[in-house]
């Protein structure tokens, strides 16, 4: 017997749609179904953070999330920052700092940083650790998203950020040289930077 489908009404982007979903179908599946490709799907058990999607302005988890429960709500993904064809600076700062890596996390932790900024313009580098744990990171690429919400942040203030410089382009041929904080090194006690250089210090 085929699932009787269920029409919810939700703004997704700013734009009213009428979707129909299953009753029991998760609100990542029924973005997905609708092209909004940007919401990943990961674990599918509300651990990794990559569906997420904001929901009132409020990051949630949209796999956990039914689409039927989703009637009615404003939703924004990833494809709602760009404007006109410009994209949001947090994209911009993703691109510039490196922090895209292989991508796949990227909508989720985009949009954590996005809620954060719009309910505090300044962010302090724990405050942005904090609201970035929400999205767990395959590629393990936490230290360049820290820069890029900074960089995103003073260029949403108005501020003019200083031209960004890859660490890597900053260091001396030989390895055994490099002098780097203390946390980018391994915790056992190893020397060799790379490739911890792309894990959050502690
Ligand atoms: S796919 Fe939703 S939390 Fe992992
Ligand atoms: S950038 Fe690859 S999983 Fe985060």
């Amino acid at each position: 017997m085929p699932t009787k489908q269920v029409e919810i009404h939700i703004t997704i982007n700013g734009e009213e749609r009428t979707l129909s979903v299953k009753p029991e179908e998760s609100l990542m599946a029924a973005l997905r179904g609708a092209s909004y490709f940007s919401v990943k799907s990961g674990c599918d058990d509300g651990t990794c953070g990559v569906c997420t999607v904001l929901l009132g302005g409020k990051p949630i988890r949209s796999c956990q999330t039914k689409a039927a429960d989703a009637d009615g709500a404003a939703i924004t993904t990833l494809e709602g920052l760009s404007r006109e064809g410009a994209l949001h600076p947090l994209q911009e700062a993703y691109m510039e700092t490196g922090a895209i890596q292989c991508g796949y996390c990227t909508p989720g932790l985009i949009l954590c940083a996005k809620a954060l900024l719009d309910r505090n313009s300044d962010p302090s580098e724990d405050e942005i650790r904090r609201a970035l744990t929400r999205v767990l990171c395959r590629c393990t690429g936490y230290v360049r998203s820290v820069d890029a919400v900074q960089r995103a942040a003073a260029a949403l203030r108005g501020e003019k950020p200083a031209p960004f410089t890859h660490l890597e382009q900053a260091l001396p041929e030989d390895v055994k040289q490099i002098e780097l904080p203390e946390g980018f090194y391994r915790r056992d006690g190893g020397r060799n930077p790379l490739p911890p250089l792309v894990l959050t210090p502690a």
